[in-house]
C-alpha cells in the first residue's frame, strides 16, 4: 500500500492562524501509524508570494516525509523557487516528478504568472511527455496541478480554472498508466471525472469555499469556520486508487490530547 497525502491552499499569509492550521495537519500526518510515502502540496502555498511567507511554509513542511509542492495563482515562482525550494530564482514553470514505491507523481506547475485561471505550458506538456517516456511500463502514474480542469458547479473557480482542458485530457486518455489527476483551487474537497479517470480536487487547510447551491455572490464566499481538511490516496498492489478525505480537528484528535 501506498498512501500519498495532498494538503492544499495553505495560504500562509504571516499570520498565526493560517500556519498553525498547516502545523495541525502536518502533526496529524507524522503521527500516522502508516507515515504517508509523501505528502504533496498542490498550490496556493502562500497568499501574496512573499519570500516571508515561503519561509513559513519551509519551516511548516520540514517534517520526516518527503514534501513536494508545486504554484498556485496565489504564488509566485521566483520566490517559491528561491525561498521553499532552495533553488536559483527563476521564472519559469516548475515542473518535478518523483518515484514513490512503484508509483509516478508528476507534478505540474497549472499558474500563469499575474493571472488567477490556469495553463499548462507548452514546455510542461514537453516535460511532461519526457516523464512519462521513461516512467516505468505498467505502474501507476498521478498527475498533480493546481487547476481543476473541470467544472466543478463552483461559481468562484470555475471562472478561473484551467484553459485548455482538452490538451490535458488527450493526454490523459491516452496513457492507461495515469490513475487520477490530482487538483486544488477549489477550496472544497470535491470528485468528478476527467479524461476518464477520477478527478481528486483537495480541500484547503486555510477555508472553504462555497457551491452553486448555496454561494450568495459577492457575500458568504468563504467560510473559515471548518477545521483544515486533507486528502489521503491509498494505492494498492493492483494499481487501484481510493481516496478519503479527513478533516483534523484544530482541538487535537484521538490520542493527542487538545492543548
Ligand atoms: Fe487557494
Amino acid at each position: 500500500m501506498i498512501l500519498v497525502a495532498q494538503v492544499s491552499d495553505t495560504h500562509f499569509d504571516l499570520g498565526a492562524r493560517n500556519a498553525e492550521r498547516v502545523e495541525q495537519v502536518m502533526a496529524f500526518l507524522a503521527g500516522l501509524r502508516h507515515k504517508p510515502d509523501a505528502i504533496l502540496v498542490t498550490g496556493d502555498v502562500t497568499d501574496s508570494g512573499k519570500p516571508e511567507q515561503y519561509a513559513e511554509a519551509r519551516l511548516a513542511f520540514d517534517v520526516d516525509i518527503p514534501v513536494y509542492a508545486i504554484p498556485g495563482n496565489h504564488d509566485d515562482r521566483a520566490a517559491f523557487r528561491s525561498t521553499l525550494l532552495g533553488e536559483a530564482a527563476s521564472t519559469a514553470p516548475i515542473n518535478h516528478a518523483h518515484r514513490v514505491g512503484d508509483l509516478t507523481v508528476a507534478l505540474l506547475d497549472s499558474s500563469i504568472p499575474g493571472e488567477p485561471s490556469g495553463r499548462l505550458a507548452d514546455e510542461t506538456y514537453t516535460w511532461l511527455h519526457g516523464v512519462l517516456a521513461t516512467a516505468p511500463a505498467d505502474k501507476p502514474v498521478l498527475l498533480a496541478l493546481h487547476h481543476p480542469p473541470a467544472h466543478l458547479f463552483s461559481p468562484v473557480v470555475d471562472e478561473i480554472a484551467l484553459q485548455e482542458p482538452e490538451k490535458l485530457a488527450e493526454l490523459v486518455s491516452s496513457d492507461q498508466r495515469i490513475v487520477a489527476v490530482l487538483t486544488g483551487h477549489a477550496h472544497s474537497p470535491a470528485t468528478t471525472t476527467f479524461a476518464g479517470r477520477p478527478l481528486l480536487v483537495a480541500p484547503s487547510t486555510a477555508s472553504v469555499l462555497g457551491g452553486a447551491w448555496e454561494l450568495d455572490l459577492p457575500d458568504h464566499v468563504m467560510d473559515y469556520a471548518p477545521d483544515p481538511a486533507v486528502a489521503l490516496h491509498l494505492i494498492d498492489e493492483k494499481h487501484s486508487l481510493t481516496t478519503h478525505f479527513r478533516s483534523v480537528p484544530m482541538s487535537g484528535w484521538l490520542g493527542i490530547p487538545p492543548n
